[in-house]
């Protein structure tokens, strides 16, 4: 009975996540949401799973009681174990995530917008891997997944003249070393951590009704999809099902020898272009 938890799955990849780990029977799915009541996305597709094996948990990251609380929960369930734990929550609102270092309106905004990234995607990963270590030591399979992005590789970066997503970026790099500190930490007891790239996903069919686009964000976010295009020819953007499969084979695959990587997404292996 493999447990799995999700941390940031109403929607996109995460989502994704929960829908194709929950169709099989023999897991246990637990994720985490922002607010339960307005996760309609992650209900509609829980209410056509074949399961009743998904456990959703109320949880901001940035709330560090709260997540104590979903790891007591998970803990409860399952005995005090869990196997597998996936950090795949990241500030991505539209308002900020365009922003380049020279497009904020002042220092006050650009200074708040890279310590609210720094929390979810830096001190969120962190916390939450603090917080679930002793579940994770008890369980079978000992893997910690971040999910990870391009946008924090300083190749990448280069490559596509990715001025915009500073924030963004930048704290994603910060997060690929969260993966590397946390493989030398655990390295003596079988832990494998890695971050891994989903890859360019389009997750559009699950946007927040929260928050929809702003106006004028989908021609800033064309600009930067020519910039990709440019650099990475091959490319073409993934449907979630598709990103998730290969990240659960990836995930499947690894061990502890693969433990402190960044692995990039198959469309942009600079060594397959
Ligand atoms: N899509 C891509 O092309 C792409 C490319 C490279 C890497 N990635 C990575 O893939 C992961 C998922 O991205 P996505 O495209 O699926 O994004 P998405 O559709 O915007 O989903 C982001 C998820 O993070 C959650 N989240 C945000 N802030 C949170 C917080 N403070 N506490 C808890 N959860 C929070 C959101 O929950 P709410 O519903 O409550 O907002 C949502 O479930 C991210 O780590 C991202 O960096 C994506």
């Amino acid at each position: 009975m493999p447990s799995y938890a999700i941390i940031g799955g109403s929607r996109g990849i995460g989502l994704e996540f929960v829908r194709q780990l929950a169709l099989s029977g023999d897991n246990t799915v637990f994720v985490t949401v922002r607010n339960k009541q307005k996760c309609t996305h992650l209900q509609d597709t829980i209410n056509k799973l074949p399961h009743k094996n998904v456990h959703v948990l109320e949880a901001d990251v940035v709330d560090k009681q709260a997540i104590k609380n979903a790891a007591a929960e998970v803990s409860r369930i399952t005995g005090g174990s869990l196997d597998v734990l996936i950090y795949n929550a990241a500030r991505l609102e539209f308002e900020n995530i365009l922003r380049g270092l020279l497009d904020y309106d002042s220092e006050e905004q650009l200074d708040e917008e890279f310590v609210q990234s720094l929390k979810v995607n830096v001190l969120g990963p962190i916390h939450t891997v603090n917080t679930f270590l002793p579940l994770l030591r008890k369980g079978a399979v000992k893997k910690i997944i971040i999910i990870g992005s391009e946008g924090g590789e300083r190749d990448f970066v280069r490559r596509v003249h990715l001025s915009e997503t500073a924030a963004y970026g930048i704290t994603k790099a910060a997060e690929n070393m969260v993966a590397t500190k946390y493989a030398a930490e655990l390295e003596s007891e079988g832990f494998t951590v890695v971050s891994v790239s989903p890859g360019l996903v389009d997750v559009s069919s699950t946007y927040s009704e929260l928050e929809p686009p702003p106006e004028g964000s989908v021609p800033k976010f064309k600009v930067i999809a020519k910039k990709f295009y440019d650099a990475f020819p091959k490319t073409r953007s993934l449907t979630p099902r598709e990103a998730v499969e290969r990240l659960l084979v990836y995930i499947e695959s690894i061990g502890p020898a693969d433990s402190g990587s960044f692995k990039p997404s198959l469309e942009f292996d600079t060594s397959t272009q």
